[in-house]
């Protein structure tokens, strides 16, 4: 990093500019072009179309004030540089040094390039920088301290590079800073105390690293915060209380992690969450009956967590959520009526749980569902009919339950749905008709239920079947010859099918 291989080059800079010197700390726009010159000189792709303009005429450069202030990608107040904006110009190449001769930076965005090597420590040295992009690039290294310094950065964009270390704690000093964007790089050890400092603090991305440790309670004192994302990391210990004073937050991210303990009650004080994802832990408790407050909630996901107790009714409330997660859990008790009131919902997801009880016809109300899945709990009774008015279903899981009563012909409705389980019940009769109508479906699973009867000819109109499993029932007659082509059929274990 900053060895430049590119001699004859570098003699050039030398001619014209024969006061430049590669420490920090002198000025003169004249330094600034030279400055920038000999590094790209240095990338791999310097003939790349975006830095054609970079160049040293001889012709201008008696007039080398105004040099680099005509070049694309950079602007100038008082001759001085103040912008660099290099974004998405797929510059290979390192950051140099040098770059700290560009003292009057406010703005530095090299963001989605393929930049390697480590952040400079000299970068330290552009203390009027306040917006500062490295995002989306290859960079390695530890997040120097030096950038403590800059104590008018209002934005650091750090994310998706493979920077590794700690996050340094003296990021505390950057009072000014509204966004921290880190995520996805391999950053580890704890998230920093002095985070909680940042009192204008709104964005704080560090997800996606292999950050440990707990949730430190100051964050309760970002009271501006709007989107926290610490999902993807190693975090552990309960989700401190103090979360529940963050008022203006919208978006908590804290899936996947080792988290513990409960949810707090207080989580139905943050009035404009949209998004909640808490799953991939190992939370437990029941789930707090204040949920029901959060009326802006679009998802929630609690799924693959130990949560224990029944459903809150007070989830009758969220009729803007459109995904909601809450598999794999040992929750039990009956699904509430009111889930019905959740018309906007998409994604209905309440498998492997304990749940009992019936399914409350008011579910027929979600005709926005898209994929429902109740599959692996203790559910018994009748299948509603009213299922058949969920007409943009695409996925329909029901197995591992103890439905019985038969399939209803309403089901034939359900003209969009590819894949239909309901194997392993107590489900009677007959397989009715009206299943022909389910053109798109391609697995179709009974197996293991108690139906009786033909096999419908109807079945012959599912040419988009990929494996249908009628096995362990008590029908009688043939599959259709007609039927899709079938990578798997099972058929035995009913009466017809020795
Ligand atoms: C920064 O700007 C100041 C005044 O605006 C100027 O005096 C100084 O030379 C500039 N620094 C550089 C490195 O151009
Ligand atoms: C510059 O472009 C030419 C073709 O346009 C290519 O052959 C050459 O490898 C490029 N040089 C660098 C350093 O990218
Ligand atoms: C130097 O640049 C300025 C501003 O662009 C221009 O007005 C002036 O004519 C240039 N002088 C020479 C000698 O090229
Ligand atoms: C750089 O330019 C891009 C688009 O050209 C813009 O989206 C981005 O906000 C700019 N960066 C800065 C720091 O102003
Ligand atoms: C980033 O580095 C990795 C290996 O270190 C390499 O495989 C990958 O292609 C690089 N990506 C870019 C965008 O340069
Ligand atoms: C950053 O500031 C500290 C003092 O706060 C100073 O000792 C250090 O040299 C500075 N580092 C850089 C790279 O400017
Ligand atoms: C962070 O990762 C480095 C290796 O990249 C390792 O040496 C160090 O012990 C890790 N620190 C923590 C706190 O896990
Ligand atoms: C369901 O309840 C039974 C009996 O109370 C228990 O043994 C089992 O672990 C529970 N299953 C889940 C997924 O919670
Ligand atoms: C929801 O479903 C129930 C039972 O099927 C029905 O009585 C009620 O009118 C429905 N509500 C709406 C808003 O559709
Ligand atoms: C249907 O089930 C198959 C097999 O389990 C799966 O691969 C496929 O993704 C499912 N389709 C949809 C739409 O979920
Ligand atoms: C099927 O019905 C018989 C007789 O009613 C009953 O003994 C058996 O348990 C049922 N099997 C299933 C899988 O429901
Ligand atoms: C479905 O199958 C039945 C019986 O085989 C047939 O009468 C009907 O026309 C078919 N419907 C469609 C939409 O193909």
């Amino acid at each position: 990093m900053g060895s430049f291989k590119i001699i004859s080059i570098f003699v050039l800079v030398v001619i014209f500019f024969p006061s430049f010197h590669p420490k920090c700390g002198a000025s003169a726009s004249a330094e600034e072009a030279a400055a920038l010159f000999k590094w790209k000189a240095s990338f791999l792709n310097q003939n790349n179309s975006f830095l054609t303009s970079w160049k040293l005429q001889s012709g201008n450069a008696k007039n080398s004030s105004v040099l680099p202030c005509t070049w694309a990608g950079i602007s100038c107040t008082d001759g001085s540089v103040n912008r660099l904006n290099l974004s998405d110009w797929s510059i290979k190449g390192k950051i140099p040094p040098e770059i700290c001769n560009l003292r009057n930076l406010t703005h530095l965005d090299f963001g989605i390039n393929q930049l390697s090597g480590p952040i400079p420590v000299a970068m330290g040295n552009l203390i009027s920088l306040q917006f500062l992009y490295l995002c989306q690039n290859n960079l390695t290294g530890a997040i120097p301290k030096s950038l403590g310094n800059l104590t008018n950065l209002i934005e650091l964009y750090l994310y998706e590079n493979q920077l590794s270390g700690p996050i340094f704690k003296e990021v505390g000093d950057l009072k000014f800073l509204t966004d921290m964007e880190l995520g996805e790089n391999q950053l580890n050890g704890s998230i920093p105390i002095s985070i909680g400092n940042l009192s204008n603090l709104k964005t704080l991305y560090l997800y996606k690293n292999q950050l440990s440790g707990s949730i430190f309670k100051e964050v309760g004192d970002l009271k501006f915060l709007t989107d926290m994302e610490l999902g993807e990391n190693q975090l552990n210990g309960s989700i401190p209380i103090s979360i529940g004073n963050l008022s203006n937050l919208k978006t908590l991210y804290l899936h996947n992690n080792q988290l513990s303990g409960p949810i707090f009650k207080e989580v139905g004080d943050l009035k404009f969450l949209t998004d909640m994802e808490l799953g991939e832990n190992q939370l437990n408790g029941s789930i707090p009956i204040s949920i029901g407050n959060l009326s802006n909630l679009e998802t929630l996901y609690l799924q693959n967590n130990q949560f224990s107790g029944s459903i809150p009714p007070t989830f009758g409330n969220l009729n803007r959520l459109v995904d909601l997660k809450l598999f794999h859990n040992h929750l039990s008790g009956p699904i509430p009526s009111a889930i019905g009131n959740l018309i906007s919902l998409q994604l209905l997801s309440l498998s492997e749980n304990n749940l009992t009880g019936a399914i409350p016809k008011s579910l027929g109300n979600l005709t926005k569902l898209i994929e429902l899945d109740l599959s692996d709990n203790q559910l018994n009774g009748s299948i509603p009919a009213s299922i058949g008015n969920l007409s943009a279903l695409k996925v329909l899981y029901l197995d591992n339950n103890q439905f019985s009563s038969s399939i209803p012909a309403t089901f034939g409705n359900l003209n969009k749905l590819v894949n239909l389980t309901l194997y392993q019940n107590h489900l009677s009769g007959p397989i009715p008709p009206a299943i022909g109508n389910l053109i798109s479906l391609q697995f179709l699973y009974l197996y293991q239920n108690n139906l009786t009867g033909a096999i419908p000819k109807s079945l012959g109109n599912l040419t988009k079947l990929i494996e249908l499993d009628l096995s362990d029932n008590q029908l009688n007659g043939s599959i259709p010859a007609s039927i899709g082509n079938l990578s798997t059929l099972e058929a035995g274990g009913s009466k017809a099918f020795p």
